[in-house]
């Protein structure tokens, strides 16, 4: 059973009477297996919040239906296992971390000895421990992103929405919220991440959605959106005239990038032992190789603008 399956949904926020409305989501559907880690990445207006509210039922799609967990969208039992980290998190800034986390597990139905241990879980994982009697209105902006991650975790639920949950937050607090994804990952929680930090989206995320202008227009694993196997690029000590020729004679091109490096572009992934045994014959002494790697934001703006353009 997938974690999260949404089938063709549209949101169109409408704008006054006669004006015409404003299509944030176009006709999109997706589905995460349970225990995946999903990145959901595009341009700022992209549709990635709407899409989150239309799931946890805080907004009506216009069209479309989708369930969490095999529930119906609209049973409010959809989302009795399921956390929610809003993009802009506001809480009563009366009360202290204690009091909001007690709030949240009481509306969870925590158990009272769970409640407490989970509590001091997520206030000790986000570092929030020492400032955890202190009342909400004296944090700083990176301070509540934190606690608005602890809410979303605390009941331990099967699925995590989480929106931008770096936002706001200095290096170690963005350490932090990527250990405890990769912490929820080996639980086997479900995580869909709405984020524009793409180093974080590379580290964590299983997949990826790429959505611009409500479609989704690419849904892939990391691996195959950064690796490109078809261009090795080897480090040698000695890539002579001969063995360059030799080499280009033998795959699709073979080039000297520097001293002690060559790429070469070849038919498929499959060739590989070949080529590297051909060149062992001809002398070449490799101290590595691999597959050419772009940075996801590299790939991420290329596959933008290329829509763009068709
Ligand atoms: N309540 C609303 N009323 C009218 N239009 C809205 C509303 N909320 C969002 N929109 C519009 O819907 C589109 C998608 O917005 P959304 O917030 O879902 O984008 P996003 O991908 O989350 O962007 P960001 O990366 O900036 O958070 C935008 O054009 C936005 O202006
Ligand atoms: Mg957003």
């Amino acid at each position: 059973m997938a974690a999260i399956s949404a089938t063709n949904i549209t949101k169109v926020y409408k704008q006054g009477l006669f004006k015409k409305g404003i299509k944030a989501v176009d006709n999109l559907s997706i589905e995460v297996s349970e225990g995946e880690v999903f990145g959901f990445l595009g341009p700022n207006g992209a549709g990635k919040t709407t899409f989150i509210k239309v799931l946890l039922n805080i907004i009506y799609p216009t069209n479309g239906n989708a369930r969490l967990l095999g529930i119906d969208i609209y049973n409010p039992k959809a989302r009795r296992n399921v956390g929610y980290l809003p993009e802009s998190p506001y809480f009563n800034d009366r009360m202290n971390a204690f009091q909001l986390l007690e709030f949240y597990g009481a509306f969870y139905k925590m158990k009272r000895n769970h409640l407490e241990k989970r509590r001091n879980e997520v206030l000790e994982i986000t570092g929030l421990t020492e400032a955890a009697k202190r009342p909400l209105r004296s944090y700083s902006k990176g301070m509540l992103q934190r606690i608005g991650f602890c809410q979303a975790i605390l009941s331990e639920p099967e699925i995590v929405f989480l929106d931008e949950p770096s936002t706001g937050l200095d290096p170690m607090g963005r350490r932090r919220i990527k250990d405890v994804i990769r912490d929820l990952k080996k639980r086997g929680t479900t995580v869909f991440l709405n984020s524009h930090i793409l180093s974080d989206v590379q580290d964590t995320c299983d997949r990826i959605g790429i959505v611009k202008d409500g479609k989704l227009i690419k849904v892939a694993n990391i691996q195959e959106l950064t690796v490109d196997q078809h261009v090795l690029r080897i480090n040698i000590d000695n890539p002579t005239d001969e063995i360059i020729s030799a080499m280009d004679a033998i795959v699709i091109s073979c080039r000297k990038v520097d001293d002690n490096t060559i790429e070469l572009a070849i038919d498929t992934p499959q060739n590989t032992p070949g080529i590297i045994a051909k060149l062992v014959e001809l002398g070449g002494r490799i101290y590595d190789v691999r597959y050419h790697e772009s940075s996801l934001e590299d790939t991420f703006i290329s596959i933008i603008e290329n829509e763009g353009e068709q």
